[in-house]
């Protein structure tokens, strides 16, 4: 079933005005600077290009797309740890996207972020005890030694590890263990909002699903709201109300979780699907598979008008020269495409087919690959990483 395009011109989705984050065109563009004594601006990466959507109180959004697609980003962006290019953040009714590193202490208190790789955020100089600790130490300087150790052992127990390892330090615990920690470290203070960028991602699938139930007790336990961000759908499926589809710096999809995974509208909503694994192997050899083929463009010099246009399979004229408007197709469901269509993610008779980009070969090839500059961004997720430590 065809989807017919709205005659809105940008149509934006219908926000909720109450929403505890509201995110609306939000931008970063690092740049690229040329010259050693005058440094010229010769180009900027596009990591983050006009993202708008809302996070509840007590909700979990999930953010999903390709690594390099702009989810840390837009992660790091939000909480502040790297400045906008543009747009507006409003938490809790105060529009933060102007806020000093001083005033976004001040809120620390309310907004956390749980890092991938536990290790790099944890300080390997310092006992968990310390580390754990740390938030209630710098907010509340009337705590004695002891109340700070009680609340901290209290927080160990309460995410199921050992309060007598209180003088362990980061290496001396697994991976799984160490998430604990970080997640520990971000709960302390009650905080409404955490940004957890991809904090299973680098866990064993058995130790996922522990993590993940944890930080879903401690959403009802504390009414905390989650952005979730990950590149497995299976994980995000799991823990998310509601599921924001990036790709390029853009978001392609947004709608509740059973609408996502049950009637997806967006090409590239239905390639992802298409790539997840399902059990039963008979399904599985049968269902139709959508081939993303090509890398992901670069950032800095993003395809013309829509910018999935190069490994959509269902391009047109159209979508080389006009940018889809992300607009709301039925309620609390937005997509930006000018064909979207409806699309069965499991049909099993679909026989396997198989589908790929209408793209040729050669076009393809004139994007240029993702990730130009991983040093810095290694550099920034290190910079970012000191200041929870
Ligand atoms: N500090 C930075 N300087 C320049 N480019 C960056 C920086 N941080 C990220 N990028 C680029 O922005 C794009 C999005 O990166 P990222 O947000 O880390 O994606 P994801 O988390 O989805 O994998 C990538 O092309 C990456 O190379
Ligand atoms: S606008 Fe065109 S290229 Fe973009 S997702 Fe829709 S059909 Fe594909
Ligand atoms: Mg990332």
């Amino acid at each position: 079933m065809t989807v017919a395009p709205s005659t809105e011109p940008s149509g934006a989705p219908t926000l909720r005005d109450d929403a505890l984050l509201q995110v609306r065109d939000l931008k970063k563009h690092f740049p690229i600077t040329q010259g050693i004594l005058f440094q010229k601006q010769v180009g900027a990466v596009q990591a983050v290009d006009g993202v708008t959507f809302d996070v509840a109180e007590r909700e979990t959004l999930g953010l999903v797309g390709e690594s390099g697609c702009g989810k840390s980003t837009a992660g790091r962006t939000i909480t502040k740890l790297i400045e906008p290019t543009s747009g507006s953040i409003v938490f809790d009714g105060k529009e933060i996207s102007g806020y000093s590193r001083s005033q976004m202490q001040a809120l620390r208190n309310d907004i956390q972020i749980i890092f991938q790789d536990p290790y790099s955020s944890l300080n390997p100089r310092h006992p968990i005890g310390t580390i754990v600790g740390a938030p209630f130490r710098i907010t509340d300087s009337s705590l004695t030694d002891k109340e700070i150790k009680s609340k901290v052992q209290s927080l160990l127990e309460r995410v199921g590890l050992n309060p007598e390892h209180y003088n362990r330090y980061p290496h001396e615990f697994s991976g799984g263990q160490r998430q604990r920690i970080g997640v520990a470290r971000a709960v302390a203070l009650r905080p409404k909002l955490i940004v957890c960028d991809e904090p299973v991602s680098a866990l064993d699938v058995s130790i996922q699903a522990q993590v993940v139930n944890l930080l879903e007790d401690l959403q009802e336990e504390f009414g905390i709201a989650y952005i979730f961000v990950a590149h497995d759908l299976s994980v995000v499926r799991h823990i998310s109300d509601r599921v924001a589809v990036m790709y390029l710096g853009k978001i392609m999809e947004l709608a509740d979780r059973d609408t996502l995974y049950s009637k997806p509208l967006h090409p590239y909503t239905h390639a992802l699907l298409s790539a997840v694994p399902i059990p039963d192997p008979d399904n599985q050899n049968r269902r139709e598979r959508i081939l993303l083929t090509g890398d992901l463009p670069s950032p800095i010099n993003p395809p013309s008008g829509c910018v999935f246009h190069t490994r959509c399979f269902k391009a047109q004229e159209r979508c080389k020269l006009e940018v889809p408007a992300f607009r709301e197709v039925a309620p609390g469901h937005a997509i930006a495409c000018h064909f979207p269509e409806e699309r069965k993610p499991f049909d099993p008779n679909a026989e396997g087919r198989v589908i790929r980009s209408t793209m040729s070969a050669e076009e393809q090839d004139q994007q240029l690959p993702v990730d130009a500059h991983p040093d810095l961004v290694q550099q920034a997720h290190q910079d970012d990483r000191s200041q929870f430590r």
